[in-house]
């Protein structure tokens, strides 16, 4: 059977460091609380002028680069993002337009934190059907622009940013398995009020914040806590991968605590779970995409190593994947 492989991988972070000493000085909050309670130390905050097809574009280049292909060798681009450029047209569209990737079709994927690993099924699928030969899927965020920066319960947890691979086509390791979820009951738990048909952008839509991210926080740990590591569990089960098999869990980076409870699910040292929370924030479905591509940077990443990747986030959404690391190089 065809096979799917990740070739490519790439990032990019805005310059600007937010730390949490600065956002002391913005809301009631101390670099403490922060840090005892998610992890997070700096976040990085994309200019005025950046919107997130341009923090894409870039990871996109990377991404390509390493896979050592050109625009043009790309049959599809997803972009999974919660915070697109406009409502339409889609974000991948633009980004298609920038890299000049005239062979692509191009989509965009809403499902929050989830939707990297979301693109990541669909772009293996597409591959091993034999319909695509490469599919660039991306992870690109500017929370920074949606959150209420007086709303302290919000504000410290996200960042921006973007992260990307290129998937294609492979004889033998790569993707082994992907599952996907969702739990529609949670969609009122983590979403932004206005600005869609429901609410329609207004004076009074502006005036109440309906256009910031709102989020219950309790709500939303909660079942993050126990889906991590169900749904890791579940996709090694499906792949016929044994837990003890696994090198690297590379999981969406929200909170250290939600983290740290997958990682005992999957009983795996901390050298096993990639972790750069206390850098960047939560960057939503930027998040997994940019852990990965650090992780290869620093050389955890390696032929034949069992990766898994977790991620779970507003619809509510969960998602999992395990590869086999195949980069064909
Ligand atoms: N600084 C200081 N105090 C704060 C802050 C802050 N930044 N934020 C909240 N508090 C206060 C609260 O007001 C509350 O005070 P009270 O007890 O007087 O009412 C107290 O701290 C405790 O608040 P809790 O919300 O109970 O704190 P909790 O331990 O649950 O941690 C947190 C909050 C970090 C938000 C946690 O619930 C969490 O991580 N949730 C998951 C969030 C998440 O990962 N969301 C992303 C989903 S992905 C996506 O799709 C975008």
């Amino acid at each position: 059977m065809r096979k799917a492989t990740i070739t490519g991988l790439g990032k990019y972070l805005p310059d600007r460091v937010m730390t949490n000493h600065d956002l002391e000085k913005i809301v009631d909050t101390t670099d403490e609380w922060i840090k005892t309670r998610t992890g997070i130390e700096k976040r990085r905050i994309a200019a005025d002028d950046q919107a997130t097809s341009d923090l894409a574009y870039e990871a996109a280049k990377e991404a390509l680069a390493d896979a050592d292909l050109k625009a043009e060798d790309l049959d599809l681009i997803i972009v999974a993002t919660i915070t697109p450029d406009m409502m339409f047209p889609a974000t991948s569209c633009i980004v298609q337009e920038k890299l000049e990737a005239k062979n692509a079709a191009a989509f965009d994927l809403g499902a929050g934190c989830s939707g990297f690993i979301y693109g990541l099924s669909t772009a293996v699928n597409f591959v091993e059907s034999g319909m695509y030969e490469n599919v660039l899927v991306i992870g690109a965020e500017v929370l920074s622009k949606i959150l209420d920066w007086e709303d302290r319960s919000t504000c410290v947890l996200f960042g921006d940013g973007a992260g990307a691979a290129v998937v294609s086509a492979a004889e033998e390791g790569g993707f082994l398995a992907t599952d996907l979820g969702a739990d529609g009951s949670g969609a009122d738990t983590l979403y932004q009020p206005a600005g869609g048909s429901r609410t329609p952008a207004s004076h009074e839509s502006i005036d109440n914040k309906g256009h910031f991210l709102k989020m219950e926080g309790t709500s939303v740990f909660k079942f993050a806590v126990k889906t991590m590591g169900k749904a890791s569990l579940k996709v090694l089960k499906k792949a016929g991968v044994k837990k003890e098999e696994v090198n690297l869990l590379v999981p969406h980076q929200a909170n250290t605590r939600i983290i740290d409870a997958a990682a005992k699910r999957l009983k795996l040292d901390d050298d096993q779970v990639y972790v750069n929370l206390p850098e960047y924030g939560n960057t939503s479905a930027a998040s997994v995409p940019i852990a990965l591509a650090e992780a290869k940077e620093k050389g955890l990443v390696n032929n034949g190593d069992k990766i898994v990747l977790v991620a779970f986030g507003a619809g509510l959404t969960w998602a999992s994947a395990v590869l086999e690391w195949n980069d064909l190089k």
